[in-house]
């Protein structure tokens, strides 16, 4: 018995007493329990800063946005199912995208203090730019935002208007993305919005017939 010992303590590596050994999965234990800690209070920070209320502390001015997304048949409407901000502008379907999404959203709060949209001239006067990267992310992602809570599939075509439901197929069939027809549905467009919309048209046209 002494024997072994002498010889395994005689190595660079000194075998750790059996006690000692039960340090490993004691730290992962501990380790994972940091990690679940952290990863809840990340995914809180993540659920508090996707409410309304949030956005609503930059986005709140009481004459625009706020009223204009109020009226809109996504805050009210018969079937009482309300689309918040984060619905429309934030990405569900992916952990590390809503992650990176916040991170590069949060730097919102420079030109929030520097007052760049603090009253209704200078929302109005950036009001297209802002609408127009919105769009672009729409084209990109094929609305998918939409699509969380809508899908071509699911409508009763049948019992959509003739013309409603022939635009419907059509944009089915041929690729075209909600945002192509519905735009200005929960905020007030910016005035050049139809040129802005065919400038991005025209932009993403050749991608979308895959040339
Ligand atoms: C810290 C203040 C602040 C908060 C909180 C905030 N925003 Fe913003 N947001 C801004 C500012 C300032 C801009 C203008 C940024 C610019 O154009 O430089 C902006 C721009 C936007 C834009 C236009 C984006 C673009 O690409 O031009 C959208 C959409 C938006 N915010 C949605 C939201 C949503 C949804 C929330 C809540 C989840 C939110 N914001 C929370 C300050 C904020
Ligand atoms: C959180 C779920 C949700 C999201 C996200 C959403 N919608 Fe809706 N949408 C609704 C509901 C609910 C209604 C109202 C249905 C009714 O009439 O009862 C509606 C109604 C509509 C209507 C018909 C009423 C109108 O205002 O013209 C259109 C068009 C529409 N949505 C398009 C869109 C588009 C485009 C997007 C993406 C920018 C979008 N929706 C995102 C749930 C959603
Ligand atoms: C080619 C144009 C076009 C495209 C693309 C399109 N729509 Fe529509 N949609 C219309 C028209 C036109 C109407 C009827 C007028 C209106 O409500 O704006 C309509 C109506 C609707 C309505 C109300 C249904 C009703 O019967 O009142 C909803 C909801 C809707 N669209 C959602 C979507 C969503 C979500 C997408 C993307 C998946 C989409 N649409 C893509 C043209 C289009
Ligand atoms: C039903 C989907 C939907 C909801 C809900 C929604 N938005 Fe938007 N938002 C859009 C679309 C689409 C655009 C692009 C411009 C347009 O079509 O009006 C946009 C544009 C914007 C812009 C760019 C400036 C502008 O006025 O166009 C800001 C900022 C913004 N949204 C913030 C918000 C905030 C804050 C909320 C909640 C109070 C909200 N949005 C709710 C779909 C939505």
């Amino acid at each position: 018995m002494s024997d072994t010992e002498n010889r395994e303590s005689t190595g660079l590596w000194v075998k750790p007493k059996r006690k000692w050994l039960l340090g490993i999965p004691l730290g992962g234990v501990i380790a994972f329990a940091l990690g679940a800690i952290m990863l809840g209070m990340t995914n809180y920070v993540l659920h508090e800063t996707s409410t309304t209320e949030f956005c609503y502390v930059c986005h709140s001015h009481e004459n625009f946005i706020k009223p204009e997304y109020e009226a809109s048949s996504h805050f009210s409407n018969l079937s009482g199912v309300r689309a918040g901000c984060s619905d429309c502008h934030l990405p569900h379907d992916n952990w590390f995208e809503l992650v990176w999404t916040k991170m590069v959203v949060s730097l919102d709060i420079i030109p929030e203090l520097a007052g760049k949209l603090d009253t209704a001239e200078k929302y109005a006067a950036h009001r297209a730019e802002m609408a127009e990267s919105v769009w672009r992310q729409f084209k990109e992602n094929d609305s998918k935002f939409c699509r969380s809570c809508h899908s071509i599939d699911a409508m009763d075509l049948e019992g959509q208007e003739r013309r409603t439901a022939r635009q419907h197929s059509r944009a089915a069939e041929q690729g075209e993305t909600c945002i192509d027809c519905h735009h200005g549905i929960v905020h007030e467009e910016p005035e050049n919005a139809a040129e802005i919309i065919e400038r991005l048209q025209a932009e993403f046209a050749p991608r979308e017939s895959g040339l």
